[in-house]
C-alpha cells in the first residue's frame, strides 16, 4: 500500500445555496468511532435525519457495519477551465461482499480512495486502509478522520431547504446530496507535481443496507455546471428478486439550480431522462433532458472504472438551460 499521497485534508464550506425554511431542527452533537472489523450480526441502519443540520446529514447511517451494508462520503471537485483536471476523494466503510471496489482482501471495513485527473486526462488513483475512522458531528459543523489517510471538515453557513426528512432513495439504499454546487479551490502535490485549480465541488453520501450490487441493474449519476446553472440527475434501475424492489420502474432525482437559486429539486418519476451514449472508440456521453433543460456531456477523460461494469468520466458540457444555449461547461 503506498500512503506517500496522504494525508489528504479536505474543507469544504456551503455556499448559501438554500433558503431558510424549516426552524424545526434538533441540536446533533457526537462523535462516532468506527471499528474497523465487521460485525457478525445483523445492524441498524438508518434512512432517516433527524434534523437538516449539516451534522445530522453527514452522520454515520450504519449503526455499526457487518459484512452486507455499505456507507460512503464522496467529494470531488472540477476545474471549469479543463474538464480533464479533477480531484475525487471517497471514504467508505465497507467490505468486498457489500462493495465492488473494496479490495477482496481488505482486513478492514475502513478505506479511502483518491483519484486525481491530470490536464493530459491521465489519473493517479491510490487507496489506503486508515487504522481507524472517526465522524464528528455539532449542529452545522461536521468532520471526519480516516485515520492517517484523509478525511474532511466543514461547516454550513446556511440552511437547506425543507424536506421530509426521508433519505432512502429506493429500497435499502439511502442518498443525501449534501453540497450539489459549490466553489472549489485546489491546491495540492500529485506524485511530486503541483495540483492547482479552481472550479466546481459536490459533496453527497451514500449507504445500504444490502450488498450494493445486489440493489440495481444499473446505476447513473452526475453532476455538470454550465453558464449560471449547475444540474445534479441520478437514476438507477432497481434490481427485483431476493426480496428486493417490486418493481424495475427507474428511481429518478434531479436538482438545477441557476447562480445558487433553487430551480429544481424533486424525484418525481419522469423528472429527467438520462440517456448514455457509449461509441465505439471507447468514448463515453450522456445527454441529460428536464423541462427546460437539455444538456450532452462529451466525455473527455475516462478517471475511474473497470471498463467493463463501472466508468466514470469527466467532460465537457453543451446544451440549454431556461431557454439559454451555453457552451464550454464542464461535468462529471
Ligand atoms: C447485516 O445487517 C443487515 C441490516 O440489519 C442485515 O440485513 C444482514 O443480514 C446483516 N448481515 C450479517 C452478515 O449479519
Ligand atoms: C491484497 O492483495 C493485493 C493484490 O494481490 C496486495 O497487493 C495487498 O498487499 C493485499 N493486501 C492485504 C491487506 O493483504
Ligand atoms: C483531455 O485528455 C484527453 C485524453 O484523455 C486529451 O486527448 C485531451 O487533449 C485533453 N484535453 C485538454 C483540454 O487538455
Ligand atoms: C414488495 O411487495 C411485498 C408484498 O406486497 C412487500 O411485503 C414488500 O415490502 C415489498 N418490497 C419493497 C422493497 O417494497
Ligand atoms: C449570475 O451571476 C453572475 C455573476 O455574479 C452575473 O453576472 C449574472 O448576471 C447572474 N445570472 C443570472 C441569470 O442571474
Amino acid at each position: 500500500m503506498h500512503h506517500h499521497h496522504y494525508p489528504l485534508f479536505l474543507s469544504l464550506s456551503l455556499l448559501p445555496v438554500f433558503l431558510l425554511t424549516t426552524t424545526s431542527q434538533r441540536t446533533a452533537e457526537y462523535i462516532k468511532a468506527i471499528d474497523p472489523l465487521p460485525v457478525p450480526y445483523p445492524v441498524l441502519v438508518d434512512f432517516t435525519a433527524p434534523s437538516l443540520s449539516l451534522s445530522d446529514l453527514t452522520a454515520p447511517k450504519l449503526d455499526e457495519v457487518n459484512r452486507t451494508v455499505f456507507e460512503w462520503w464522496y467529494f470531488d471537485a472540477i476545474s471549469s477551465s479543463n474538464p480533464n483536471v479533477s480531484l475525487v476523494l471517497t471514504f467508505f466503510t465497507a467490505t468486498a461482499t457489500a462493495f465492488p471496489l473494496v479490495p477482496a482482501n481488505s482486513s478492514s471495513v475502513l478505506l479511502s480512495y483518491v483519484w486525481a485527473s491530470l490536464p493530459d486526462g491521465s489519473v493517479v488513483v491510490d487507496h489506503a486502509v486508515p487504522g481507524d475512522a472517526t465522524v464528528l458531528g455539532d449542529r452545522d459543523l461536521s468532520s471526519g478522520v480516516w485515520e492517517g489517510t484523509g478525511g474532511w471538515q466543514g461547516s454550513a453557513c446556511s440552511k437547506p431547504r425543507s424536506f421530509d426528512l426521508s433519505l432512502l432513495l429506493g429500497p435499502y439504499l439511502g442518498w443525501v446530496d449534501i453540497v450539489p454546487a459549490s466553489k472549489a479551490t485546489v491546491d495540492m502535490i500529485v506524485d511530486g507535481e503541483a495540483m492547482r485549480f479552481t472550479g466546481f465541488g459536490y459533496h453527497d453520501k451514500n449507504w445500504g443496507s444490502r450488498p450494493f450490487q445486489t440493489l440495481m441493474t444499473s446505476w447513473s449519476w452526475g453532476h455538470a455546471h454550465i453558464g449560471p446553472f449547475s444540474l445534479v440527475w441520478f437514476q438507477y434501475t432497481p434490481a427485483t428478486g431476493l426480496g428486493h424492489a417490486n418493481s424495475t420502474a427507474p428511481v429518478v432525482s434531479a436538482y438545477v439550480e441557476r447562480n445558487g437559486t433553487v430551480l429544481v429539486s424533486g424525484c418525481e418519476a419522469g423528472i429527467v431522462s438520462v440517456k448514455e451514449k457509449r461509441t465505439q472508440a471507447g468514448g463515453y456521453g450522456v445527454e441529460v433532458g428536464m423541462e427546460r433543460v437539455k444538456v450532452q456531456v462529451q466525455g473527455t477523460a475516462q478517471v475511474a472504472g473497470d471498463g467493463a461494469h463501472y466508468v466514470r468520466w469527466n467532460g465537457r458540457v453543451v446544451g440549454r438551460c431556461w431557454g439559454r444555449r451555453s457552451r464550454g461547461g464542464c461535468g462529471v
